[in-house]
């Protein structure tokens, strides 16, 4: 399984290689990263993209200027690499760490670099958690609907929602899964399909308005998240909320699946969450083709907010969290889990 990483710091050349997205499915493309506009680069055009995995690169993009820069520059590069793109907290949240490390540190790059690995096992760790119990909403058979890519591509594990599903099929479950094309930039098309078929997942790409149709018949839609808030809004890819109210109005129950470095307990409501807004391009042009008049402005949100009534459990590396609201996620909170949000 997996014989892929969307992402490798190698220590001899203090370098990051990254599998481009942009090539895929088409093209199995390694490119290498050597200095923080590289890193900086690579996630705002989103050859690596996905929450968790942001975070991970942005970590390792601090490593890369710890050998030969003071505290001052490296500090600056971290908060560099923060404004690449404004709404996946794990990028925010794994620079604190990264910061936390150097004011610290008598021993800059070595401790850094301990840092990085550690975030990079943990998420490893916390996708696997999020598989096993995520794996108990999978019946045999199950149709499961997807959005996005909320997988191995998207992290250094197994992924958060095709975590669940590539348990469920260790399990044996032959889970079926319905993966929304995800417009504009197609990660559901082009990046989940990949994965999943690499991974020999029974898998039909559907486009997006053929999600309200084909809706009736899942058993189980999930999705991964950007960010969210105390109350349990997340921000995920546009288009999510959209799914989750197709799924209310189908009784089909809607999970988010997320490790922990997702939450930002520091926010009240998804209505704080920094919506990015993309290049006019990804929309206006289709395969490098114009595909909008001249003269039609073009509006490209990359993400949205789905209410937390509409979400029927966060699956974590801790548990699910069924129904989410205030109270049960700052429990979570409480019980110092993760004392960098
Ligand atoms: O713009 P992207 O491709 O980075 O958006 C990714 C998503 O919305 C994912 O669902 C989310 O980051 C979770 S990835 C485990």
């Amino acid at each position: 399984m997996l014989d892929f990483r969307p992402l490798e710091y190698k220590q001899n050349e203090n370098s990051i290689t990254i599998l481009d997205q942009t090539q895929l499915p088409g093209k199995e493309t390694y490119v290498c990263l050597k200095t923080v506009d590289d890193v900086y680069n690579a996630i705002k055009n989103m050859k690596l993209r996905g929450a968790p995995l942001i975070g991970i690169a942005a970590a390792y993009g601090v490593v890369l200027t710890a050998h030969s820069n003071a505290l001052e520059s490296i500090l600056e590069a971290a908060d560099y690499l923060g404004t690449a793109r404004p709404t996946a907290v794990n990028l925010f949240w794994a620079i604190k760490r990264m910061k936390d490390v150097a004011v610290k540190s008598k021993n800059l790059f070595e401790e850094l670099l301990k840092e990085a690995q550690a975030i990079e096992q943990e998420d490893r760790n916390a996708c696997q958690y999020i598989g096993q119990y995520g794996s108990e909403l999978v019946k045999v058979r199950a149709k499961i609907m997807v959005y996005c890519n909320a997988g191995a591509l998207a992290t250094s594990g197994i992924g958060t929602a095709l975590g669940i599903i590539y348990t469920a099929e260790k399990q044996n479950k032959k889970p079926v899964v319905y993966a929304c094309e995800t417009r504009p930039l197609l990660q559901g098309a082009r990046l989940t399909s990949w994965e999943l078929t690499k991974n020999r997942i029974k898998t039909y790409v559907i486009s997006d308005n053929m999600a309200a149709t084909y809706m009736p018949k899942m058993d189980l839609a999930v999705v991964g998240a950007d960010r969210i808030a105390l109350n349990g809004d997340t921000a995920n890819k546009i288009g999510t909320r959209g799914l989750a109210i197709i799924a209310r109005y189908n009784n089909v129950p809607f999970y988010v699946a997320a490790p922990l470095s997702t939450f930002d307990f520091s926010i009240e409501t998804g209505t704080e969450i920094p919506i990015e807004m993309r290049f006019e391009d990804e929309l206006r042009k289709f395969n490098n083709k114009k595909i909008v008049a001249d003269r039609a402005e073009i509006y490209n949100p990359a993400f949205d907010i789905t209410p937390a009534d509409l979400i029927s459990g966060i699956v974590t590396e801790k548990g699910i969290i069924e129904q989410p609201d205030r109270t049960k996620i700052e429990r979570l909170k409480n019980s110092g889990l993760n004392e960098y949000l």
